[in-house]
């Protein structure tokens, strides 16, 4: 990516994706708009158009609002136009270490949980339902939901992860069951719509989610389809944890269902499905021509249904009560 547009363009379609990565890749974005300054440019306008235009790109996440408004106001405390590039690239390294480190403690926690849920299988393996890919491809490093369980397994604990395929992209199959694979990590795909089933057969002991953005109260959107396992997950006693850095928590607003902004993308990712073929990727149609289709990227899952929230900090409560003690700094 060498402009400001192949990174909209990269995070638009979605070549870089997962919320803590397209945060520090619209933090890159903006230290290539400072290259882009010349002579004749008027700075403070060019960076605010910039930051504006790469926060436009996918409205869900916050994570790309938040790294990108961070880098921004860098670069308004530096009112050295020599330095400026500099202190945009520092800002966006300093986002990835950041989010790396944040990563890692989520695991440390998440390691806990998962040692103790572990405990109680005498044995036999610990069975996690994930959805879309919350791993090292929608992280920088470690990945949320990935990061515990690459610690369990490094300490020999037996585990098996069932991964949603997560239509329309399938970031599930072609991403988390990758990334599981390349670790050794046991999986097994399945179709978005085995969950429920598993669960009523007590297949799944509990169920790790990522998160796009997170309301102050604890409600959590994430993936479309993550809503319809919180609900399985509650009327089965399954308990179903969201990992997320605080960088993916909107302190701001309280309701996600009414405040939080649902990107809709295009149709055509629905009416279509890629996969290899011969070693090349293509596309087919699943349905008749001209069959009109929904395109909902994420949905909410209301705090009531999460058993809790899996941060840097430790683990709490989906309330804001205990968010609001976890975080007390960031509060607004
Ligand atoms: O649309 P994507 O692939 O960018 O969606 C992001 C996700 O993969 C998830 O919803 C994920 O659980 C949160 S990002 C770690």
């Amino acid at each position: 990516m060498r402009s400001v547009d192949d990174v909209y363009e990269a995070i638009e379609n979605m070549t870089v994706r997962g919320a803590p990565l397209i945060g520090a890749a619209g933090a890159f974005g903006l230290y290539l708009a400072t290259l882009e300054i010349t002579s004749q440019t008027n700075i403070r306008e060019h960076l605010s158009n910039a930051a504006r235009y790469l926060i436009s790109c996918r409205p869900t996440a916050v994570n790309l609002s938040w790294a990108v408004n961070y880098a921004l106001e860098k670069l308004n405390r530096d009112h050295s136009p020599a330095s400026l590039s500099g202190t945009a690239l520092d800002a966006a390294l300093e986002i990835c270490e950041m989010e790396k480190e944040y990563c890692r403690q989520i695991g440390n926690h998440g390691l806990k949980l998962i040692e103790s849920l572990s405990e109680k299988k005498g044995g036999a393996p610990l069975n996690i339902l994930t959805h879309c890919n919350a791993g090292w491809l929608a992280t920088i490093d470690y990945g949320t939901v990935t990061a515990p369980i690459y610690l369990a397994h490094d300490k020999g604990i037996p585990l098996h992860i069932w991964v949603d395929e997560t239509r329309p992209r399938n970031q599930g199959a072609k991403l988390t069951a990758w990334e599981l694979g390349e670790y050794g990590v046991p999986h097994t795909l399945i179709p978005d719509n085995t969950g429920g089933h598993l669960m009523q057969q007590k297949m799944v002991d509990v169920v790790f989610i990522g998160s796009d953005r997170t309301t102050g109260s604890g409600d959590v959107a994430n993936k479309i389809g993550t809503y319809l396992k919180g609900l399985a997950a509650f009327d089965n006693n399954v308990p179903f944890y969201a990992l997320f850095p605080s960088t993916s928590i909107d302190f701001s607003i309280r309701d996600g269902i009414s405040e939080i902004a649902i990107e809709e993308r295009d149709p055509e990712e629905v009416t279509t499905i890629s996969g290899f073929a011969n070693g090349i990727i293509e596309s087919v149609r699943i349905c008749p021509e001209n069959t009109a289709a929904a395109n909902y990227g994420f949905d909410i899952t209301p705090a009531r249904l999460i058993t809790g929230l899996i941060t840097e900090r430790g683990i709490c409560k989906a309330t804001e009560k205990e968010i609001k003690k976890m975080f007390s700094d960031k509060f607004k």
